[in-house]
C-alpha cells in the first residue's frame, strides 16, 4: 500500500482493473483473482522491494568450494542476501524503482528457477506456502483496493 501511495499511477491502473473487474459485486471473491493480472505485477514488484524473508533461511555447506574466489569450508552456515539481489542493478533496470510493468512479459517468476528473484526461496526449502499465500495477498490488496480509496494527507508528495 505505501508503494501504491508513492506512485499513483500504479495505484489508479491497479484500482481501474479491479474495478472493472468485479463491478456491481458487493465483494471480491477467489473467482475473480484470474482476471486481475494487472494486480499480480503489483504483488511480483513488492516481492522484489520488500521480500518478506531477507536473507531467506539459513543453509549450510554439503562441501567445500570456492565461490567468488573465497574459499567456503564444508558446513559453513550461509545467508542468501535475497534482498540485495532483487535491488542489485547488473540483473534489473531502474532497480529501486517501482514498476510492476517489469515483470509483464511473464519470463521471471519466483518459483525458484529465477535466482534474481527468490522471495520465496529456492530448491528443496522453497516455501511450501507460496500457493497459498499468492491467492490470499491477491484477495486482500483486490478488497483494499475494490472498497477504499487513498490519498496521502494534505500537502504530502509521493
Ligand atoms: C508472502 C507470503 C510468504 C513469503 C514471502 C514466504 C517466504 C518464505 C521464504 C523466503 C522461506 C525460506 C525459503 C528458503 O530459504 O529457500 C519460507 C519458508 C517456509 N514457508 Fe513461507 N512465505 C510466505 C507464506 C507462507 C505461508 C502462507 C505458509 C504456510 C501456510 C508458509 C510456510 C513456510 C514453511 C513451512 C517454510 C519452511 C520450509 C522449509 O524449511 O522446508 N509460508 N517462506
Amino acid at each position: 500500500m505505501s508503494e501504491l501511495m508513492r506512485n499513483p499511477n500504479v495505484m489508479r491502473k491497479a484500482q481501474a482493473e479491479v474495478r472493472e473487474n468485479i463491478k456491481g459485486k458487493p465483494n471480491v471473491t477467489e473467482d475473480d483473482l484470474a482476471d486481475l493480472k494487472y494486480l499480480r505485477l503489483v504483488i511480483k514488484e513488492t516481492l522484489r522491494l520488500h521480500p518478506s524473508v531477507p536473507l531467506l533461511l539459513p543453509r549450510e555447506s554439503t562441501e567445500t568450494s570456492k565461490v567468488l574466489g573465497y574459499d567456503v569450508p564444508k558446513g559453513t552456515t550461509v545467508f542468501v542476501n535475497t534482498w540485495a539481489i532483487c535491488r542489485d542493478p547488473k540483473y534489473w533496470d531502474a532497480a529501486e524503482e517501482f514498476k510492476p510493468e517489469r515483470f509483464e512479459s511473464g519470463s521471471v517468476d519466483f518459483k525458484g528457477t529465477n535466482f534474481e528473484y527468490t522471495p520465496f526461496g529456492a530448491g528443496r526449502r522453497i516455501c511450501p506456502g507460496m500457493l497459498f499465500a499468492q491467492p490470499i495477498m491477491e484477495l486482500a490488496l483486490a478488497a483494499l483496493l475494490y472498497h477504499f480509496d487513498r490519498e496521502l494527507p494534505h500537502g504530502v508528495k509521493p
